[in-house]
């Protein structure tokens, strides 16, 4: 099935705008009839959170911004899905256009701004699978939401509580997202008054409803533009607070030097994909070295390949997640790797994929900063 969606779908997707072949990939995926994914080699189970993910690859969060097709999502393979993000109240986002391609390069630039059905109409779709499965992972699968503040929102940080409070019961995980860079002023929530304050609430906000939602992990994702004595002061709060995680992270605002596609890589947006890897792999390390295992890390940005993926879990990932690569690779790449994984861990006859993750982080962070 997924064979044949990448050998007949994929070619004339690639001939649409990005967004309206978005669009139609999330409407087939609603009416495919897709047959549960087989069963993953134990090896590549991974417990992070106090979840259990049957593999560490997770579709990113911006593919199904509004929960209409996260087990369709989990049946393509992934060991996990990030819905969102999703604001509280519904907004539009920017105008059109506003994704871009750059083929040659593999590479995607976004500046969406957070179009989102809103809470209300997100909340009951995973409602009904939460009754239908258990909500804390496991049975129905790990489906974790991303939340963002609107726009033209007055407070912030009660955005944040907010959806917090809202979401807990029915979603395994909560990512704070702090790094959009299409919401203009929302990175500024990175800045360490501000993130010491949002943290402190948003975890408040989550002991609160922890009765009824159980002990909802809340992860902060962050910008890969963060400067290191930035990043010093994150992880820092991030520990302070006691974030279970952190993902590394969102799409950048910086363009690589290498980039073929020049004129469209100055739409203004975040990009993702390939050029993304030194970078975002880059401040994993950087992430990792000064976490000291206190909490594990979701590496996303640029995985397309299995020898990707691996370099993300030497760099300091747990769990990696990718999006980008589906557009230039297909859905194939995710079963692509996962046997690279299983590979890797033959090859170093090794048990779990736990004992690689960081053994190249001090290496990495040694390296030239990625141009
Ligand atoms: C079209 C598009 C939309 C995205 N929307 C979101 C979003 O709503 N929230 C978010 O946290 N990240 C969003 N992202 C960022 C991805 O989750 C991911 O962090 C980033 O793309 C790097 O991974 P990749 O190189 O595998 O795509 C989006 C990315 C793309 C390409």
């Amino acid at each position: 099935m997924i064979g044949l969606f990448d050998a007949l779908a994929r070619p004339f997707l690639r001939t649409l705008d990005p967004e309206d072949a978005h669009a139609l990939t999330i409407r087939m995926l609603r009416l495919a009839p897709l047959p549960r994914a087989a069963r993953d080699d134990k090896r590549l189970a991974t417990r992070a959170f106090a979840l259990n993910f049957p593999n560490p690859v997770g579709m990113a969060a911006g593919f199904d911004k509004n929960a209409e097709v996260p087990d369709a999502v989990l049946r393509l393979g992934f060991g996990f899905v990030e819905v969102g993000t999703v604001t509280p109240r519904p907004q539009a986002g920017n105008p059109r256009p506003r994704v871009f391609r750059l083929d040659t390069d593999g590479g995607v630039i976004n500046r969406l701004g957070f179009n989102s059905q809103g809470a209300d109409a997100v909340l009951p779709r995973l409602a009904v699978r939460a009754t239908a499965t258990s909500p804390a992972g496991g049975g129905g699968g790990i489906v974790g939401i991303n939340v963002g503040a609107n726009r033209d929102t007055v407070d912030r940080v009660a955005d944040y509580v907010a959806l917090i409070e809202r979401f807990a019961t029915v979603a395994s995980y909560v990512t704070v997202n702090v790094s959009s860079p299409n919401t203009p002023g929302l990175r500024d929530l990175q800045h360490a008054a501000v993130l010491d304050d949002l943290l402190a609430r948003v975890i408040d906000a989550r002991e609160r409803v922890m009765q009824s939602a159980g002990p909802t992990p809340v992860l902060l994702k962050i910008a890969p533009d963060l400067s290191l004595a930035d990043l010093d002061d994150v992880v820092g709060i991030a520990r302070s607070r006691r974030v279970d995680g952190m993902i590394v992270g969102n799409t950048t605002v910086s363009r690589p030097s290498n980039l073929r596609q020049t004129m469209k890589a100055k739409e203004a947006g975040g990009l993702s994909g390939r050029p993304l890897f030194p970078l975002a792999t880059r401040m994993l390390a950087e992430t990792y070295v000064r976490v000291e295992g206190v909490f594990p890390l979701i590496g996303t940005g640029g995985i397309d390949s299995g020898a990707a993926a691996l370099a993300k879990f030497r760099a300091g990932a747990s769990l990696i997640q990718l999006y980008s690569a589906l557009v230039f690779r297909g859905l194939g790449v995710v079963a692509e790797i996962k046997a690279a994984l299983v590979d890797a861990l033959e090859r170093d006859n090794l048990e779990s994929l736990g004992e690689l993750v960081g053994a190249d982080a001090a290496a990495v962070t040694a390296d030239p900063w990625p141009q």
